[in-house]
């Protein structure tokens, strides 16, 4: 069975693109697999906390060393990491917020990247002492942004740090592959909104069923 870990976060529900287009992608997914396993972790509404100086002193600490109150600490790092691990499929639905990704998914990003959970570090490895320690997923990034030219060829294409953050943070999340649709245009308003618009839904639709088709013939 495939499991879809789908990760929102704009701050906005009703009206926000990003999430409009995951719904796309996982209905498309859905049916071509109706035995698709969705999780929802929704960051945008509710975040996660952000790292400590206590955090950061238990998550380096060995499990068994840790007091009840570091593991405790701890609760809701072990809860998002075990989402992640179960996942196959992860579906990041962001906007692009200040050229990068909302203060939100940052906080969802710090809490699941953690030393002996999701990543190994050894010095004995030289200059990359870091490995990711989860393999096998696959990233799909949906996004909105007010301007355009993001994507690779585009007037703006180095100031995405959004997907080129979660490009580069994919691999200590297990993902092996990262595909990205985006929408783009949203504070212009025009026909190239209302045409990038239907090109990532369009995109969404094909690219959803697409692996929800391959997974039922699995
Ligand atoms: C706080 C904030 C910061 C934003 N920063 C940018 C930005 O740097 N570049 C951009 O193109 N659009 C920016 N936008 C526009 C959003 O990316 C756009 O409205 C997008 O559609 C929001 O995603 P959503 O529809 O899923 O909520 C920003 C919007 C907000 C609310």
């Amino acid at each position: 069975m495939l499991t879809v870990l789908r990760v929102d976060a704009s701050a906005r529900n009703e009206r926000s693109l990003s999430r409009k287009l995951a719904d796309k992608y996982i209905d498309a997914l859905c049916r071509a697999c109706p035995d698709a396993d969705i999780v929802t972790r929704d960051v945008g509404s509710r975040p996660p906390p952000f790292v400590t100086e206590a955090w950061i002193a238990a998550a380096f600490k060995a499990p068994e060393d840790r007091s009840p109150h570091e593991q405790a600490v701890l609760e809701v790092s072990d809860q998002l990491i075990a989402e992640v691990k179960s996942a196959d499929l992860i579906v990041v639905a962001s906007p692009l917020y200040n050229y990068g990704m909302p203060a939100t998914l940052k906080a969802w990003v710090d809490q699941i990247v953690r030393v002996g959970k999701t990543f190994d570090f050894d010095l004995a490895r030289g200059d990359f002492p870091i490995e990711p320690m989860l393999s096998g997923k696959k990233l799909v990034v949906l996004t909105s942004s007010g301007e355009f030219g993001f994507a690779p060829g585009g007037i703006r294409q180095n100031q995405d740090h959004l997907t080129s953050h979660l490009q580069t943070v994919a691999k200590y999340i297990g993902a092996e592959s990262v595909d990205v649709i985006r929408i783009e245009y949203q504070e212009f308003g025009d026909e190239r909104h209302e045409t990038s618009k239907n090109a990532a839904f369009q995109m969404a639709e094909a690219q959803g069923r697409k692996l929800g088709q391959l997974q039922a013939a699995a």
